[in-house]
This record gives C-alpha cells, structure tokens and sequence, in this order.
C-alpha cells in the first residue's frame, strides 16, 4: 500500500520528460547510490531513448519497471531487473524516492507492490543488494520481509567504484515447481 496521494504505474513512453525531470532534481540526493551519468541522462531526449531500451527488455521478460507519482510528478521509481524464470525464478530490485518525499513509507509501498506482482506471476524469490552503509535501503528490505543472506565484494559499479554490497532475499512461497517434462 502506498501513502495516501500517491500512485504506483507501470513505465511508459510518455514518462520520459516527467522522469528526466525528477532525475534533475535528485541528481545530488541520488549520485552516491547509482552509477555515473552522462549529461544526456537528464534530458528528455535521453530519457526517451533509455525507456525504449527499457521497454524492449520489457517485452522480452527480462524486466518491469514502475514509476511513483504525486500527482502527475514522478517522486520515485521501482524495477525487477534480471528476472530470470526456469528453477530460478527469480527478479533483483532497484529503487529510489525523491529527496522531498522520503520517509513516508514510499518505497516500501513500491517494494511490496512488486513482490506482490512477482509471486502473481510465478516467481519465488526477490533479491536486493545495498551498500553496507545504506541503512535506509536495509530498513526498507527488513519491513518488506527481506532477510540478509552474504556480502558480495565489489559487487556494482556505484559512484565510480566497485563496491561491496549486502544481499538480501525475499522468498515469495514455498510451492514446489512442476518441473517434470
Ligand atoms: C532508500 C530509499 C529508497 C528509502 O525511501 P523512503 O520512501 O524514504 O523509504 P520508507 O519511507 O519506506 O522507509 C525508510 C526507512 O529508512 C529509515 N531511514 C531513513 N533515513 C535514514 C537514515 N539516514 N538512517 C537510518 N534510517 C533511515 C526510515 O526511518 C524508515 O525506516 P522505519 O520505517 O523502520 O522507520 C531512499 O532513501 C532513497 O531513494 N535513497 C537513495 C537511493 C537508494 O539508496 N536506493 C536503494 C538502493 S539499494
């Protein structure tokens, strides 16, 4: 559930101006925790073209991405990137909030919106990695049900580093897997 004002939906084309716009604003609140950008990425027209790139790894199942919104401002974003189905079965969550909208319980909503869309289509597990000093992410991962299980060394390219990352795990159900023929 998301705080009352706000909206969960998928991403689409006609985002691309309102999310450059919010990656302007947070550019300073978001740098330590994502990779470097070129200055493209904060245009429109960068926009645009990252969401076609995301839109076709959309179609072929390979992601879904959401976007936050207080009115028809983007506040935030969600993706279940990596999603791997088989005896996996399973997506890696990436998530921001916009600087003038955190601690109101935005991205947990957004995070337990996605794993309730992941366990509707058959996943069985949701992985997240945090830099070991992002204790918002990790109360975030905690209330949703996430549970640590390793720290990876160098585990993303963040901020113009390699650098070591918590894992974390959600396991969705406990439902075995027809995997005969
Ligand atoms: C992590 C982030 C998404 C949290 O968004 P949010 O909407 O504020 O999250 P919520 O309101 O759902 O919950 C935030 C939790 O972190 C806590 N928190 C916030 N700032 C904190 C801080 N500096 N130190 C410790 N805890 C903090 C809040 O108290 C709350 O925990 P609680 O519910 O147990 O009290 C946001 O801070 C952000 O965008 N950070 C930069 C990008 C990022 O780190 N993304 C995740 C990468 S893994």
């Amino acid at each position: 559930m998301l705080p009352e004002g706000y909206a969960i939906r998928e991403l689409a084309l006609t985002d691309a101006a309102a999310l450059a716009e919010a990656y302007r604003r947070n550019r300073t609140h978001l740098a330590p925790w994502e990779p470097a950008r070129r200055e493209s990425f904060f245009t429109d027209q960068g926009q645009t073209a990252a969401i076609v790139g995301q839109l076709a790894a959309v179609r072929s199942g390979i992601l879904r991405a959401w976007l936050l919104f207080h009115d028809d401002t983007v506040v935030g974003r969600v993706n279940l990137n990596n999603i791997v189905l088989g005896v996996l079965r399973s997506g890696s969550l990436g998530y921001w909030v916009d600087a003038e909208h955190l601690g109101r319980g935005l991205a947990r909503g957004a995070v337990e919106h996605v794993c309730q869309w992941a366990l509707a289509r058959g996943l069985h597990r949701v992985d997240a990695g945090t830099m070991p000093h992002n204790t918002a992410s990790q109360r975030v991962l905690a209330a949703c049900g996430f549970e640590p299980y390793g720290l990876a060394p160098g585990f993303l390219f963040i901020d113009g580093a390699w650098q070591d990352h918590r894992l974390y795990q959600r396991l969705l159900h406990d439902r075995p897997l027809d995997t005969a023929g």
